[in-house]
């Protein structure tokens, strides 16, 4: 079946930079440059997960967590220290170049477009770096076009598009040559909201047309709650989590919140949950699943207070980040 193929293959890869030490002051600064001293800073520490055909994965953590450096080591810019990847059954260092015809990256605000260029004179330049068919290259302009309208840009000189223009132009230029896998880093950031739709819609439909698998890091929980079932979270370069979305949230956010609105400020406690906001009429409670019931705490609260409306919000992905992130 299609769905179990695995396509990329992260086996226990650890990145350490080597960063020249720095000395105190001018002193150390000279020191430094003569003696070259060095300290490694590790980014991705023994990191291991296996990603299927059709996925979209969301790959997230904290600034500084690995998320980057991972990146460019499945792309091929980086070479890990130690351990392996493996993009459909081939070594990336060993087989670099038929690796990268099968990936395309794309960093956000870094563009690969030629800023002196129209649009579509880049991505000629693109098919000839590429070798790509020109059929096939007819083809996905079609069909981007179909999803992001980018035939009308093809005229316009790239130093004269806005970001969310060239975040277009971007998207379509990691897709001309038909990659199996899209590595997303921060693409919507910086980007106003019509240009986020725009890219998730650009992701749902190149993963149900194309069947490219996809892995995206992003800081807004919107982009994976709308687009991932998995996660990958990493921090310091370790793996934190990987799973199923609502399985994940289940896991380590076992709880709902009751949010009461009374008809005065008085809110009362309640010993199974705990009152996690309260300001003027309006109170928040957070209570696990298996403690109590969401109709028994309505009703023992309003035994206390009258009730004037209630909601309940599920735990959510920013209850995720709360917990795995340790904030
Ligand atoms: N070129 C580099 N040289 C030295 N250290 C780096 C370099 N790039 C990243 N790092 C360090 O590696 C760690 C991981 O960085 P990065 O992969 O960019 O994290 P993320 O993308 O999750 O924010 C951080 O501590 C960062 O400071
Ligand atoms: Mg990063």
């Amino acid at each position: 079946m299609e769905q179990e193929k695995v396509v990329i293959e992260v086996n226990h890869i650890c990145k350490q930079y080597k960063v020249l030490k720095k000395g105190e002051g001018i002193k150390g600064a000279l020191k430094g440059l003569v003696t070259r001293e060095s300290r490694l800073v590790p980014a991705v520490d023994d990191l291991s997960f296996q990603i299927k055909a059709g996925e979209i994965v969301g790959f997230i953590g904290p600034n500084g967590a690995g998320k980057s450096t991972t990146i460019k080591m499945m792309s091929g810019i980086l070479t890990p220290t130690s351990g392996e990847i493996l993009i459909n059954g081939m070594d990336i260092q060993k087989k670099r170049k038929e690796v990268v015809r099968n990936i395309g990256v794309i960093f956000g605000q870094r563009s690969q477009l030629n800023w002196d260029l129209r649009l579509g004179e880049s991505y000629e330049l693109l098919r000839h770096i590429y070798q790509i068919d020109k059929a096939q290259y007819e083809e996905t302009l079609d069909v981007m076009d179909q999803i992001l309208g980018i035939k009308e840009l093809l005229d316009k000189p790239v130093r004269q598009m806005s970001l969310g223009q060239r975040v277009k132009g971007d998207l379509v230029a990691a897709m001309l040559h038909s990659p199996d896998v899209l590595f997303l880093d921060e693409p919507t950031i910086g980007l106003d909201i019509s240009s986020k739709y725009a890219l998730r819609k650009f992701v749902k439909e190149i993963n149900e047309k194309r069947k490219t698998t996809i892995i995206l890091t992003t800081h807004d929980l919107a982009d994976i709650e709308q687009l991932c079932d998995r996660l990958i979270i990493i921090n310091h370069g370790h793996l934190m989590e990987d799973g199923n979305l609502s399985e994940i949230v289940n896991r380590i956010a076992p709880y709902k919140t009751l949010v009461v609105e009374y008809y005065d400020e008085y809110a009362p406690e309640h010993d199974k949950c705990e009152l996690c906001f309260h300001e003027e009429n309006v109170a928040k409670y957070r209570f696990g699943k298996k403690e109590i019931t969401a109709a028994r705490l309505i009703e023992e609260l309003s035994a206390k207070a009258q009730i004037k409306d209630v909601s309940i919000e599920e735990a959510g992905i920013d209850d995720i980040i709360r917990v795995a992130y340790g904030q």
